[in-house]
């Protein structure tokens, strides 16, 4: 078989690039070894930036999420007995964020490719890249039915998230590895009842960091910062309501509670490979970087990767000019290391320290007071919570 573009992977990544190569008339292959009922299913992340909105629209999957999404002015900032809004509308240059699951978004990508005829193999065994450094890598697997398929490609997207076998592909001296793990995690459940908030709430504890997210007018979405190694069996529903009224607590304010109907655990890191391309198979979104949650960066650094590798491709393999494909790297890598500071920022900001250091509790309340109060600290949170521009990033 042959394709102009093999892309391994079928999460927001993979099947946006293959959307966005559609619309200029370049075809991709796309593979993934999970089902498509379990890509669907994941609770993962919730806020879109102004520009991932954006470039959704553009690529055609912009109506559910105009229907369901809810558009966010601000979050509130809560410590020491205090909850501060930050209005990004007036701080950031009436920019926003669009609180839509990663979910829906995946859901909505998968139907656009399938309704226009993609071709997207889930549930493949044994995936390979090869050949990377010809003009012809080639892209193996295996599919359910037992056949092995070798796919001739221009061009390979390595779109399999942090645990694929794209990133592994490139031998270890063609890449540099920056990587720091956390002292904590966090529980996130989903709940059916409504929101307690109007936007969300991060909330710096002595006990641990809270965020009060959501997911639509009749589910709530909130998060317990916990230990890296906690058991899911340690919380039951009653100790986790406990704990997030604790950390939430304001006088004349409740947190609303009702069943929960899914619960994990997600471990903290950043993680940056660097450059994010070997050859002919460029990396893009988790198979390149990972960011810790806070701030919300991870999925939008995806959609920000294959905006630029989309045009990259674009212009390489339909107009035979390699310049953006040579950028790449360094184009995508700006942003990813000024989310990476701004996810550790934001994280280091609003966790507890589990060696309990009063001095650095102390830092953390002064931080977070001079970001409430100071418009120029408020500023640099709302420019990088709402994201930049493509590119604009000095
Ligand atoms: C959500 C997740 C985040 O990491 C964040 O910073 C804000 C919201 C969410 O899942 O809704």
């Amino acid at each position: 078989m042959r394709t102009q573009v093999g892309i391994v992977g079928a999460g927001p990544a993979g099947l946006l690039l293959s959307q966005l190569l559609a619309l200029h008339g370049i075809d991709s292959v796309v593979v993934d070894d999970r089902s498509q009922e379990h890509i669907v299913a994941r609770a993962r992340a919730g806020v879109l930036e102004h520009g991932s909105a954006e470039l959704l629209r553009r690529a055609g999957l912009g109506a559910r999420m105009d229907r369901e999404g809810i558009v966010h002015g601000g979050i509130y900032l809560q410590y020491d007995g205090v909850r501060e809004h930050l209005d990004f509308r007036d701080l950031a240059g009436g920019r926003t964020v669009m609180v839509y699951a990663q979910t829906e978004v995946v859901k909505d990508l998968v139907a656009a490719r399938l309704a226009a005829g993609a071709n997207l193999v889930f549930e493949v065994r044994d995936t390979e890249v090869d050949e990377l450094t010809s003009d012809h890598p080639v892209l193996r697997y295996t599919t359910p039915d037992g056949v092995r398929h070798d796919v001739v490609c221009d061009v390979i997207a390595g779109c399999d998230g942090f645990h694929g076998v794209s990133r592994p592909s490139i031998p270890d001296r063609a890449l540099t590895i920056f990587d720091r793990t956390y002292p904590y995690a966090w529980l996130g459940i989903l709940a059916r009842v409504p929101p307690s908030t109007d936007e969300l709430i991060y909330a710096y504890h002595r006990d641990g960091f809270a965020l009060h997210s959501l997911r639509g007018p009749e589910v709530s979405r909130l998060y317990l910062q916990v230990a890296p190694d906690e058991q899911l069996s340690a919380w039951p529903d009653e100790r986790i309501w406990t704990e997030l009224r604790r950390r939430f607590a304001l006088p004349g304010w409740e947190l609303a509670d009702g069943p929960i109907f899914d619960r994990s655990v997600t471990p903290m890191r950043s993680f940056v490979a660097s450059p994010m391309r070997y050859g002919r198979l460029f990396l893009a979104g988790d198979a390149a970087h990972i960011v810790p949650p806070t701030g919300a960066k991870g999925l939008n650094l995806a959609v920000a990767d294959v905006a630029v590798l989309a045009e990259a491709l674009v212009a390489l393999l339909r107009d035979g000019n390699p310049d953006l494909a040579d950028a790449y790297s360094d184009n995508c890598l700006r942003r990813v290391w000024r989310a990476t500071h701004f996810s550790w920022w934001m994280t280091s900001m609003l966790h507890r320290a589990p060696d309990g250091d009063e001095m650095r509790e102390q830092l953390q309340l002064s931080q977070l007071r001079y970001t409430t109060s100071s418009r120029a600290a408020a500023t640099t949170l709302a420019e990088n919570y709402v994201g930049y521009p493509p590119l604009d990033l000095g």
